[in-house]
């Protein structure tokens, strides 16, 4: 199973191949490519990039090593890759003609936080792609996993704080190597060449196996909650972490109407978010269920969620309300891409009126599980 979906071989136009000169048919005759010699550094990426149709050549016989990689062109590469899915949601970015062959994908990219675009509103297709860019956007692609840590590059403070932790995953797994003089080079633009080495290895890339820990000895049976709302994922994941290391037992917020894509994105002022946002009214998110069985049987209840707007997301807000916390233990968690946990604890607690509410803790929306054990332990429940 590959990282990019294999999308078909590109058929070279041998009647073309036919019509070069010598030297150029000996190129042609290694890599199908007259500017692609089979001893570059390149030439077998370029290969497996034209084998399995995630980069096509500029011309029928040529790929252009040297050329600019843009940023349109990278998202097309992705969205391709995913198999050109339908597009709902994501940026209307104001220098995106809905006409270009990137429009679908980079609306795609942004819809599921794989591209952002720039302050001013704009994406900027066509500038050449940096290898920070590159970096951060298949890091995202990967889902965001967390790097290993270790050295940093001699130009570590040139990187962005954006790019930072995608370029640590980046040297950790290999996929962009640094350059001379242990340097990362972020704002060097990704030719071709680079470009398809990268997508090479990304695509080859195995991600490693994570190491199952010891189980814990497991607390008294049904002794800990872990209830939480997560709209994208990332808070139930923690929370799957927080249980695990605490032997506690998971209750899920659904809203009974669910938040899609579409509706959380806040970049548009029409979508459900910033409508409830901006009305605190409707922010009374109906859920499946409110209580989970045995509730009185729980001494220690955590309550996740993710920070919208700096504050506790509203869906969580139905379970805090209806329940009596009378004689519990009450840990909040978040997830968010930067913000703190700032008061939302406090301002549950305030709504729930019981409970002996904790200090929380803010996990990154890419929070390894050793994070979360590591804190989880610390609580010494
Ligand atoms: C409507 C909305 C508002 C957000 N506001 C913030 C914010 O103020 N600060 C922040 O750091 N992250 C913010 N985020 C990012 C989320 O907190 C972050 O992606 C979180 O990990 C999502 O958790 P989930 O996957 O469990 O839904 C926001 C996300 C959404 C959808």
């Amino acid at each position: 199973m590959r990282n990019i979906r294999r999308m078909g071989a590109v058929l070279m136009a041998l009647a073309l191949v036919l019509s070069m000169n010598l030297t150029a048919f000996a190129a042609v005759e290694d890599t199908g490519f007259a500017d692609v010699d089979a001893d570059d550094w390149y030439a077998e990426a370029v290969e497996y990039v034209r084998d399995h149709g995630i980069m096509n050549g500029t011309t029928a016989t040529t790929f252009n090593p040297d050329g600019t990689t843009s940023r349109g062109q990278i998202a097309a590469i992705l969205y391709r890759a995913s198999g050109s899915p339908e597009v709902s949601g994501g940026t209307a970015f104001t220098d995106v003609a809905d006409t270009a062959y990137y429009a679908d994908a980079v609306r795609w990219a942004s819809a599921h936080g794989v591209v952002t675009g720039y302050g001013d509103g704009t994406f900027r297709p066509n500038n050449p792609i940096t290898r920070q860019q590159l970096a951060a956007i298949l890091w995202r692609y990967a889902g965001s996993p967390a790097p290993e840590g270790g050295a940093d590059y001699a130009d570590e403070d040139t990187i962005s704080a954006y790019a930072s932790t995608a370029v640590d995953w980046a040297r950790d797994t290999g996929i962009i190597s640094g350059r001379d003089g242990n340097r990362f080079d972020p704002n060097g633009r990704a030719a071709r060449a680079q470009a398809a080495v990268i997508l090479h290895r990304y695509d080859t890339w195995e991600p490693p196996i994570p190491e199952i820990p010891d189980p814990e000895p497991a607390p008294e049976e049904g002794s800990v909650l872990v209830a939480y709302f997560s709209a994208t994922g990332n808070t139930e994941r923690v929370a799957n972490a927080i249980a695990a290391a605490t032997g506690g037992d998971l209750f899920e917020l659904t809203p009974v109407e669910p938040y899609t894509d579409a509706d959380l994105n806040w970049t548009d002022e029409d979508s459900r978010v910033v409508y409830e946002y901006e009305n605190p009214d409707e922010r009374d998110t109906e859920l499946v269920a409110y209580t989970p069985d045995n509730w009185a049987d729980y001494d220690v209840v955590f309550v996740g969620y993710p920070i919208w707007w700096y504050d506790a997301a509203w869906p969580v807000e139905g379970f805090v309300t209806e329940n009596d916390f009378t004689g519990k233990t009450v840990i909040p968690f978040c997830t968010s891409s930067s913000s703190g946990i700032g008061e939302s604890g406090e301002r549950l607690a305030g709504l729930a009126g019981t409970g002996d509410w904790l200090e929380g803790e803010r996990f990154r929306s890419s929070a390894s599980d050793d994070d979360v054990q590591a804190w989880a332990d610390s609580l010494d429940l």
